[in-house]
């Protein structure tokens, strides 16, 4: 399975702050925005990932992740000119999926939670089985400003909203998305919505329509954190913040993750710490290798 993390939009809802810098890069606490996203990819056991940016911001991505080898992944770098809806992703990253199926994570959402790394396991290993698409519902005391699912009686998922006025349920779709390789296709058979955009509810849709798609349920241990307003992000880095000082143990850690998941050894860890460890960051890297 191969990764897509889109990184792109003029982040105007964050004006001033991200007038010069993509919002991506923003921090949240003490890492950049995009490690969260990334590092739920890495945790999915991907190890190909495409990062779609504007042409503006593009450079400023590969300045930071560069090609992947220190942390054993591979990154290829691609361009959206223009914010044309977030399933725009798979047309752009067409030749990048080629035959294999595909995560689209989106570069401002944060996931936290035990066991995380086992449910991304089976969303891969269900749609890697031929069982069709995955996508997630996440309780939220508001939810319309995002994708809603509604349900029948049954818990099964009947139809998908984009930023309903009046949502027919409580259950978020947060920007986690795992399809099989037809997705390329059916993204080009979307028509854009009223507001210009190929929708990822209408890809959504046209799974559900088909009966391939599987809405699992995160629950109230899981934290999806918005990003999408400063108290938003003040919020989310206080989180962060306060596991980091209780447990001792990082949160997305990219670097940690990649030594843990054997992407990369002792020395590739000692080299990451090395060249960090005039910072916390740097010497809590150093630090995994003595425990
Ligand atoms: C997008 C999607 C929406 C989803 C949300 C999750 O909205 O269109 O369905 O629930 O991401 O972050 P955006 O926040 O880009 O407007």
């Amino acid at each position: 399975m191969k990764g897509i993390i889109l990184a792109g939009g003029k982040g105007t809802r964050l004006y001033p702050m991200t007038k010069a810098v993509s919002k991506q890069l923003l921090p949240i606490y003490d890492k950049p925005l995009i490690y969260y996203p990334l590092s739920v990819l890495m945790l999915a056991g991907i190890r190909d990932i495409l990062i779609i940016s504007t042409p503006e911001d593009i450079g400023a991505y590969k300045a930071l992740l560069g090609d992947g080898a220190a942390i054993g992944v591979r990154f290829d770098y691609a361009v959206q000119d223009k914010p044309r809806g977030l399933a725009d992703a798979f047309i752009v990253g067409e030749d990048f999926i080629g035959i294999d199926s595909v995560c689209l994570i989106l570069g401002d959402n944060v996931f936290y939670g035990q066991s995380f790394s086992h449910i991304l396991e089976k969303a891969v290993s269900a749609v890697d089985g031929d069982q069709g698409a995955v996508i997630f519902g996440y309780p939220v005391s508001d939810a319309r400003q995002y994708g809603v699912v509604e349900f029948d009686t049954d818990m099964n998922a009947v139809s998908i909203e984009e930023k309903p006025e009046h949502p027919k349920s409580k259950y978020a779709v947060p920007g986690l998305y795992f399809y099989p390789n037809d997705v390329v296709g059916i993204a080009q058979n979307i028509d854009p919505s009223t507001r210009g955009e190929i929708e990822i509810t209408s890809v959504n849709n046209e799974y559900l329509s088909q009966g391939r798609l599987k809405v699992q349920l995160l629950g109230r241990g899981m934290a999806w954190l918005d990003t999408g307003s400063p108290d938003g992000m003040l919020k989310a880095s206080e989180f962060v913040e306060a596991i980091q000082s209780r447990q001792g143990f990082y949160v997305s850690c990219i670097e940690e993750i990649a030594w843990r998941s054997n992407f990369i050894d002792d020395a590739g860890l000692k080299k990451l710490g090395d060249a960090l460890k005039m910072t916390d960051y740097g010497r809590y890297l150093l630090s995994l290798m003595e425990d």
